[in-house]
């Protein structure tokens, strides 16, 4: 693999990238659309059912070729070999990166394969158990409730998927997840709940993150408490997930109820594996294979569509283009589904955990910034609130709008409305709204030319900002599955391309590290303390909570 430090290897294409940067600034995403009526055509692709329109964006065919140039130097072709092959891409950790391997039979290794098939088999077969009542809880009543304790890659995945299929999940069993070491997120959840008839799933790859062990162990004694603190019971309502069993069978939990993960699927890229499960729990088992089916058709046109068509590579690079030729330091996903309000969360684990360094793969810093900050919310609701700085203020942002085009619930005019809304906001970004236009709006509501002068430059909206609409006919799980499956590969493309990797996170670490001597001195008397173990502003913090929980 290349990387941006390699200067030799992408110096040319990045020197006419900076030519074309000068030759685009006055380019006009209108006026671009006046002079070719089959831009659209030139710019949307299609794939695993997912239609990608790149068309109202600052692109053209020599662009996009430059771009895809970059890509191909960089060594993305071949990155991306290494990685469904089972190469260890994970360089820091010494392993592979292969969640393309869960859902697509040809990657990885043997090993691997087989180690996947057991367990599809065994999670088949659990979720059949739990979701057909056969599986009950220590009083012999069926399952009505999932619990999912996570965090992270152990939370976002699951809980965005299971809200965005909420239309395929059963009725009889309903999804919870608490992930927030605030005692408020399991306290509300639990309150609502019947320990008779809950099933605990303690989602941890490594079963030592904090918040997870911490609300694990309060859940289990919400259970002891109500059973009489009858063990045996523990068994039946607790399923562990971890690549560490041994850990999750010194919690209390049964062997035979752990299901396995490996230290080939990164937390935030697991959502495929057994971390799954939830999702599988609520949408039952064919509908699970689906969401991998439409994941597994977008790594086939990952893997084999030539980097000028390959969606994720263009979706990658067209990223990089804003980012470092355009200034934009962040980048919003909304999508026009209320079902997807998790997904712009999910994908700011995905790209900021992901590529959010500052060494390459070998240590050295790099010489250019990294990953945007990725933002965004379900629309409308964010057009009564930040779009307006999107539209008026002063920062580019590049948007990707998600929209699925038919709804799930009926009530069609309001989703005639949702989709009304998208493409008016991705015009209303192109287009804008000039000075002249403005004044004459102003005219015809029969404004004074005093009120006209005064209000007209207010009104200005001045568009040419760019937007990507990733649409898909209805919201199934083939389409979220190709579409989850989509950005994982775009985050892969781009650390390609800085020369990172994207696989390891040890940034988190430090705060971890940090926050149990903070812990300690929290739960110490504060008359054995001299108060001078941290820095002055910690330190007071530190006094300040022994006098608020006197
Ligand atoms: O703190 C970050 C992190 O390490 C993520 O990468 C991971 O998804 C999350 O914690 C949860 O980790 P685990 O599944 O091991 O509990």
């Amino acid at each position: 693999m290349s990387s941006l430090k390699n200067t030799s290897v992408l110096a040319p294409p990045w020197r006419l990238l900076e030519k074309k940067r000068e030759q685009m600034q006055v380019f006009n995403l209108e006026e671009a659309f006046k002079t070719d009526p089959l831009r659209h055509k030139k710019f949307t692709f299609t794939a695993a059912n997912l239609v990608v329109d790149f068309s109202k964006n600052m692109v053209d065919e020599p662009l996009l070729q430059l771009l895809s140039d970059l890509a191909a130097r960089a060594g993305v072709p071949a990155a991306i070999q290494e990685m469904v092959a089972g190469a260890k891409v994970n360089n820091t950790e010494n392993r592979a990166a292969l969640h393309s391997a869960l859902r697509s039979r040809s990657h990885g290794l043997a090993e691997q394969q087989r180690l996947v098939a057991k367990l599809d088999a065994e999670m088949t077969a659990l979720v059949d158990k739990i979701r057909e009542g056969r599986w009950t809880g220590y009083t012999g009543r069926v399952i009505t409730d999932i619990v999912n304790i996570g965090i992270g890659g152990s939370d976002l995945g699951p809980l965005f998927v299971t809200e965005a299929l909420a239309p395929y999940a059963s009725e009889k069993i309903r999804s919870h997840f608490v992930s927030n070491v605030d005692p408020s997120h399991l306290h509300h959840t639990l309150r609502a709940l019947s320990a008779e008839t809950t099933l605990f799933i303690v989602a941890s790859k490594s079963f030592s993150t904090l918040e997870t062990l911490t609300n694990a162990k309060l859940a289990k004694n919400w259970l002891l408490a109500a059973c009489d603190n009858d063990n045996s019971a523990i068994q039946q309502h607790f399923i562990g997930v971890s690549s560490k069993p041994e850990k999750a069978v010194e919690f209390g939990i049964a062997a035979e109820n752990i299901l396995p993960m490996w230290d080939w699927v990164g937390g935030r890229y697991s959502l495929w594996s057994s971390i799954g499960l939830p999702i599988a729990l609520a949408v039952g088992n064919d509908n699970f294979i689906k969401l991998k089916a439409g994941a597994a058709a977008m790594d086939e046109h990952f893997v084999s569509a030539p980097l000028a068509n390959n969606i994720p590579v263009l979706l990658a690079v067209v990223g990089l283009w804003y980012y470092h030729f355009w200034g934009a330091k962040s980048y919003a996903i909304l999508p026009y589904s209320h079902d997807l309000r998790n997904f712009p969360n999910f994908l700011q684990q995905l790209e900021m955990e992901s590529n959010g360094k500052s060494v390459d793969r070998d240590g050295i810093a790099v010489p250019l910034p990294t990953c945007p900050v990725i933002w965004g919310q379900a629309g409308t609701n964010g057009q009564h609130s930040f779009h307006q700085l999107l539209h008026q203020g002063t920062h580019f942002i590049p948007v990707d709008f998600i929209l699925p085009l038919a709804g799930h619930y009926g009530m069609h005019e309001s989703q005639r409305h949702l989709v009304a809304n998208c493409l008016s906001q991705s015009q209303a970004l192109m287009q804008g709204k000039s000075l002249e236009t403005a004044q004459l709006e102003l005219k015809h509501a029969g404004a004074s030319d005093d009120d006209i002068d005064r209000l007209s430059p207010h009104k200005v909206v001045p568009g040419n900002r760019p937007s990507t609409i990733i649409a898909m006919d209805k919201l199934t799980p083939e389409c979220l599955g190709a579409l989850v499956a989509l950005y994982e590969h775009k985050v892969f493309v781009q650390s390609v391309i800085w020369g990172i990797n994207p696989f390891d996170q040890w940034g988190v670490e430090l705060g971890k590290q940090l926050s149990g001597p903070i812990f300690d001195e929290l739960g110490g008397a504060a008359e054995e303390k001299d108060g001078t173990s941290f820095d002055s502003s910690t330190n007071q913090f530190v006094q300040r909570y022994k006098n608020a929980n006197r």
